[in-house]
């Protein structure tokens, strides 16, 4: 049985571990950037360490993968106001001589470059000698290099990348807003700690939230610090505490519907072990799409964007009006069956409610207050006197019920006349909103948008790619 997983895993692997002339790419594009980096600080007089960091410097990184983090390491006497300005400025202007570049927001400003089909980042850090000085959350990067480096050997580097790509093809890498799923860095303690790829999903395929996960050296540490983490991250699903930072919980970006898939998926892949998992094949299933949407109430909600936005702040706006706008259908008696939100964090920014009706013609049923509430027993019989319902009467429960109007017969009219009830958060208030439903024939309109149809597809299918092979 063993051999079957073997087997296929080493497949897998042929396909995603770097190529020797990717090696030499990388290292050429470092060493261009390094001399334009070493001159520009030559010339202002300053002393800093440029260093490689994240997945390239820990060599777990999936072949195709071209990005890049550079840090430059600045004296720690250097004021934080100074790191931002004086710091960041000299990588600015080693950006310029570089090539095409773009200026990043994190907790602090950091340049992205572009040469050839590589995404450079240029982060200015502090040259720390221990982690316990750590100022901002850049600064722990060197250390998590450290602490990987004297920890994995090739086979582990190797079982990172096969962690990391069936993540990526079940859609849980990556710990952004619009992924809430696990970090690069997660994904190295997570094998670290379990040993290989297949001894993590056995661990995984019997969690269930909170998880909590030991990557410290001693008990005794951990036991201490896991009602603090718990306390400082009381919405986490999984608590896995950063060796380098104790207090910090590497996996607080996981959200419950991340968990459960890699749970699922696990479990899925150990039953039923096939390449598939690793990469989802594209199924154009075109007629069932399109005969799926007759009999379903699939609405589409897209938003114009008309500034630029970090992709953090678009994704996280865009799931709270997705959550808001999830309510204000139910609070008129519109069952959401299922949400989701997409941006091509540009231009627009798109909701899709599926419901279990578009439309309600019949009246309404209105639950009351119980008959121990005194007076608002009165004023739930008087609204309802007034109104054209039948009713109220009291039920078996001992709650004045009534039948009556509803103020919205039609979900797209509701969500067109209660935008300001759901499009509420600070970038997209006011924005120009457009809902319809999609049809046979609105499906054809948005079949030229890559991404957008990609995403509604799934959407209207469902099933995630992996699910087919989970059953023998
Ligand atoms: N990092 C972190 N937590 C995050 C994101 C990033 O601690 N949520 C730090 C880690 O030290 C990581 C480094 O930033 O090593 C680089 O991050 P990133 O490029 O996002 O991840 P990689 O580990 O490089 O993984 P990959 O690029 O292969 O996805
Ligand atoms: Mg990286």
């Amino acid at each position: 049985m063993n051999n079957k997983f073997e087997a296929i895993e080493q497949k897998v692997l042929e396909k995603i571990k770097p190529k020797p002339e990717e090696y030499r790419e990388i290292k050429k594009v470092f060493n261009r950037i390094k001399e334009v980096i070493e001159s520009i600080l030559e010339k202002n007089k300053v002393k800093a360490e440029i260093t490689l960091q994240g997945s390239i410097a820990h060599d777990t990184w999936l072949s195709g993968d071209h990005d890049l983090d550079i840090f430059v390491l600045f004296p720690k006497n250097w004021e934080i106001e100074e790191l931002k300005t004086r710091g960041f400025n000299l990588l600015l202007e080693a950006a310029k001589i570089i090539g095409d570049y773009e200026i990043k927001y994190a907790e602090h400003p950091y340049v992205r470059v572009r040469v050839n089909d590589f995404q450079i980042d240029l982060v200015p850090a502090y040259k720390l000698e221990k982690s316990s000085e750590i100022k901002t959350a850049v600064d722990r990067t060197p250390f998590h290099t450290k602490y990987l480096n004297n920890r994995l050997n090739n086979y582990l580097r190797d079982q990172v990348r096969l962690l990391k790509q069936f993540m990526k093809s079940i859609g849980v890498y990556g710990a952004e807003q619009k992924t809430k799923g696990f970090s690069g860095y997660a994904v190295e303690l997570l094998i670290i700690k379990h040993g290989s790829f297949r001894k993590l999903l056995l661990e995984a395929e019997k969690w269930k939230h909170p998880v909590f996960i030991n990557t410290l050296e001693s008990d005794a540490l951990f036991k201490k610090i896991r009602s603090k983490l718990v306390r400082k991250y009381p919405e986490s699903v999984i608590y896995m505490p950063d060796p380098v930072d104790p207090l910090r919980n590497v996996t607080a970006a996981v959200s419950l519907k991340s968990l459960a898939t890699f749970v699922i998926a696990s479990r899925c892949y150990l039953n039923n072990p096939s390449e598939n998992y690793f990469f989802p094949i594209q199924e154009s299933d075109e007629e069932r799409i399109i005969t799926a949407l007759d009999k379903r109430c699939i609405l589409l909600l897209e938003i114009s964007m008309d500034e630029k936005l970090s992709p953090e702040i678009i994704w996280g706006e865009l799931q709270r009006i997705g959550d808001r706008g999830a309510k204000v259908l139910k609070n008129n008696d519109f069952r959401v069956i299922h949400f989701s939100v997409y941006t091509d964090e540009e231009k627009y920014a798109y909701i899709v409610y599926e419901l279990d009706q578009c439309t309600k013609n019949y009246p309404r049923e209105y639950i009351g207050p119980e008959y121990w509430t005194g007076n608002r027993t009165l004023n739930f019989i008087k609204a309802h006197l007034l109104r054209q319902s039948f009713g109220p009467w009291i039920n078996e429960e001992g709650k004045l019920v009534s039948l009556g109007q509803r103020k919205y017969i039609d979900a797209i009219k509701l969500l067109i006349d209660r935008t300001w009830e759901y499009l509420v958060t600070p970038h997209f208030k006011n924005k120009k909103l457009i809902v319809k439903r999609i049809t046979r024939e609105e499906i054809n309109n948005l079949r030229s948008t890559r991404g957008l149809y990609e995403w509604i597809k799934g959407f209207i299918l469902k099933r995630p790619h992996w699910m087919e092979y989970c059953i023998e």
